[in-house]
């Protein structure tokens, strides 16, 4: 997979750098979103240079350094709102090597310190370097092995440590899979109490959805469908419904719609 061939040669740039957890979050956010040469710049390049993305809907020009920080507000905004002290785990499912889990524990494990973090990917390289950052601040997070295909790891893992209030979210990672198995979510809808939000290119799948902003045919197809028909089935409630919502780059071929829900 490419992600993987990407990914591994972040590990000897995180193992060199001597940076506070922070700043190496902010700089992942601009190696991730905004540089497709996969390395780290100078702050003078990301100060200057600027991209167009969309942030709440609204087209906006910013540097580079303005639209990492609307980055981060993006998940702290939807993501970690969902965030308080009931919660027991905070999951991320393909969760590539752990940009927005890390961000998440940064902001919030202070103030609350009980909720356990957990990077879910399928790759061995998003793992590996997941690991690398765990490792090398010494963190309490979790990488574990997730795959849309088959799930059964990751829930055997939820109902060992017995967790009853979980925030699941996923990034950009729905839309890897063609096809969802609407299965995954009625086994995650047996655990006490779940909340989710997703960020993903299915504005096209939604009422006023732009077609032209997402709708790759290799991409998701279905994760509306699914949704719609759980709330028609009266097992979740579906509490948010931004289609084309953020993009943090140029081209405005992969927007984040944002939809947010909770079991009933
Ligand atoms: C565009 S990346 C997004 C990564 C991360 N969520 C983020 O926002 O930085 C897509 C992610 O989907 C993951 N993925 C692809 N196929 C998957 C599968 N079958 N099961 C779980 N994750 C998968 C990839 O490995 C990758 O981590």
């Amino acid at each position: 997979m490419s992600y993987e061939s990407n990914w591994g040669s972040l590990i000897s740039q995180i193992s060199s750098e001597e940076l506070s957890l922070k700043d190496l979050i902010t700089k992942l956010n601009y190696w991730d979103q905004f540089n497709p040469a996969y390395q780290f710049k100078s702050n003078e390049f990301i100060e200057k240079n600027t991209v167009n993305i969309i942030y709440d809907n609204n087209i906006k020009t910013v540097t580079i350094k303005e639209a990492a920080s609307l980055k981060r507000q993006s998940v702290m905004s939807t993501i970690g709102s969902q965030i308080d002290d009931s919660v027991d785990a905070v999951i991320e499912l393909g969760s590539g090597f752990g940009r927005n889990i890390f961000m998440l524990y940064e902001e919030f494990s202070s103030k609350y310190p009980n909720v356990t973090y957990i990077a879910g990917e399928y790759t061995a390289g998003g793992q590996d370097v997941c690991s690398a950052i765990v490792k090398k601040y010494d963190l309490p997070i979790i990488s574990l092995h997730f795959n849309y295909y088959d799930w059964s790891s990751l829930y055997s893992f939820i109902i060992e440590k017995n967790y009853k209030n979980i925030c699941f979210y996923t990034s950009y990672s729905v839309e890897q899979i063609p096809y969802l198995d609407k299965q995954l979510f009625l086994d995650l809808l047996k655990i006490n109490n779940i909340k989710f939000t997703h960020i993903e290119p299915v504005g096209f799948q939604m009422e006023n959805g732009n077609p032209q902003y997402s709708g790759n045919p290799n991409y998701n197809q279905n994760l509306i469908q699914i949704l719609t028909d759980l709330e028609n089935e009266n097992l979740i409630k579906i509490d948010t419904y931004k289609p084309d919502w953020f993009c943090g780059d140029g081209g405005f071929h992969n927007v984040g719609s944002l939809i947010q829900w909770r079991k009933i």
